[in-house]
């Protein structure tokens, strides 16, 4: 094969002036008349680094006042986009998929998140156009997975109340620890082979991945980030995500992450299913988690050799492998499809809420969700807690006491969240498992049973979040034990609670 050319002539100006670094929608292009939309986009421009050291494993990359550069993004959640590198204009085949030669001699290589045959609506496939394909590599081989399991007894089941402080994360001065060799299994339940189940896993590190990526072939990865940023290469271009952020990594993608700091995030896995938004019945066409608010990656590619090897770290069975190759893999000049990887700013999520009494279910707070074969039924919902204005009158206002057939795992992003204002901490969690009872702690019901009821903001400056399951959630020996960060005394916030009840008196309060 001849060696690819690359131009670096600038960006070349798509029908209607977009240049073309931005999405050509070809749903668009479709049914308007032959040209361009002018679909959404939206950009980061952040102080990150504006190239990749070639070995920066085991410290943090470099950032200086001129390492500022700009992300861009195409927007709309599972839309049918299309991207080039803008040194490669006309990078995508026109008009067919798989040319006998492909512009500036790339290779085509269909990525398939979906089977052949699924109904149009739920069909997903992307195709890259890249430098190498990704079969490039040496075998991959059998590494140590550290703490991740799919082993779902490792322990025996604990119905109580679980509460974690803080997950500690490893200084950088003690030991040099990446995203990949960062991850611990927290809890789980299903089965990988059947592509039925979820893990919740917790990543804290300090370190970059360098010359590493990473690519899951069991599902999913919902990420949470916590502490820390996150810039985020993937094969379809660049991401940067901050805490109050989230990005899917959908399943077979091929991702690098870089750290500025001591980093620390949760991460909802799903096994054979993908994220969608959830259905919106009665409330209509807009609200919740809008499409237009999910922001994809445009192409970019680094043509990178790399005499030392790169390493290529596969999940495939909940065993981690690893396998060497040339090259980068961020090696993709121009995609197309609709299988792609994105990223949301939970600022931008329309809260629905009761605005006359009692409350609405927390499903209302849903932002996305991972449906099962069940109607209504999920493997996973991602649910947060965002600030909002409370009003509902004549309610006790806090969350209700109950006890649930689904698994409720809670994470804090930041801030104090209204039911726990102490010991629920950010970089935390909790785990209430199906009919374990649970709800305010006393000192909150206390004072919610006596507030008064003007309208009043809520959750301002916090972001609490759930992954709920209808599956029986199992924690691991990590959580349970080695992580030693399990809170045992969470039952307590429960145990100042006394009767109230008052059998000769209807209306407690012409009693008090
Ligand atoms: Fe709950």
């Amino acid at each position: 094969m001849s060696k690819p050319t690359h131009s670096c002539q600038r960006p070349r100006l798509l029908h209607s002036d977009l240049p073309a670094s931005l999405c050509r929608n070809s749903a668009a292009v479709e049914h308007s008349e032959g040209t361009v939309a002018p679909c959404g986009f939206s950009q980061d421009r952040s102080k990150i680094p504006s190239h990749r050291p070639e070995d920066n494993l085991g410290s943090l990359p470099f950032l200086s006042s001129s390492d500022s550069i700009l992300l861009m993004y195409i927007s709309g959640f599972g839309n049918e986009c299309a991207s080039e590198d803008p040194r490669c204009p006309g990078a995508l085949p026109e008009g067919q998929n798989n040319p006998q030669v492909c512009p500036y001699n790339l290779y085509a290589e269909q990525l398939s998140g979906s089977a052949f045959t699924c109904p149009r609506s739920t069909n997903k496939r992307s195709w890259l156009y890249r430098i190498l394909p990704s079969v490039s590599h040496k075998p991959f081989e059998f590494i140590d997975q550290g703490h991740i399991t799919h082993n779902w007894d490792e322990v025996d089941p604990d119905p109580n109340q679980l509460r974690w402080k803080p997950f500690e994360i490893p200084k950088a001065s003690q030991k040099k620890v990446d995203f990949v060799n960062g991850l611990h299994t927290l809890c789980g339940a299903g089965d990988i082979r059947s592509n039925n189940g979820l893990a919740i896993h917790i990543f804290l590190c300090n370190t970059s991945m360098g010359n590493r990526c990473f690519y899951n072939s069991d599902g999913d990865l919902l990420i949470v980030p916590q502490k820390g940023k996150l810039l985020i290469y993937t094969e379809f271009g660049k991401m940067l995500v901050q805490p109050n952020e989230i990005c899917v990594i959908q399943r077979g993608m091929r991702f690098s992450i870089d750290v500025f700091e001591e980093t620390r995030g949760y991460i909802l896995e799903v096994y054979g299913v993908h994220f969608e938004l959830p259905d919106l019945g009665p409330i209509g066409a807009n609200g919740l988690a809008n499409p237009r608010d999910f922001l994809i990656p445009v192409a970019w590619y680094e043509d990178r050799q790399v005499p030392g090897g790169y390493t290529v770290i596969n999940k495939y069975q909940g065993k981690l492998f690893a396998a060497k190759q040339d090259v980068s893999p961020f090696n993709v000049v121009a995609w197309h499809g609709n299988y792609t990887p994105y990223k949301y700013n939970l600022e931008n999520f329309m809260v629905i809420n009761s605005v006359a009494f009692d409350h609405a279910d927390p499903s209302i707070f849903t932002v996305l969700t991972a449906k099962s074969v069940r109607p209504g039924v999920a493997i996973a919902d991602f649910v947060i807690f965002p600030p909002r204005w409370g009003v509902a009158d004549k309610t006790f206002r806090p969350p209700y006491y109950h006890r649930n057939c689904m698994s409720e795992f809670m994470g804090l992003i930041k801030g104090h969240y209204e039911a726990k204002q102490g010991g629920f901490l950010p970089g935390g969690g909790s785990l209430h498992s199906p009919m374990t009872p649970h709800g305010p702690d006393a000192n909150c019901f206390e004072k919610a049973s006596k507030a008064k009821l003007a309208p009043e903001r809520i959750a301002d400056g916090t972001m609490a979040f759930m992954f709920e399951s209808s599956l029986n959630i199992a924690v691991t020996k990590w959580g349970l034990k080695t992580s030693n960060c399990l809170d045992e005394n969470y039952y307590k916030c429960w145990e100042p609670l006394k009767s109230r009840f008052t059998p000769n008196s209807r209306n407690p309060a012409e009693t008090n």
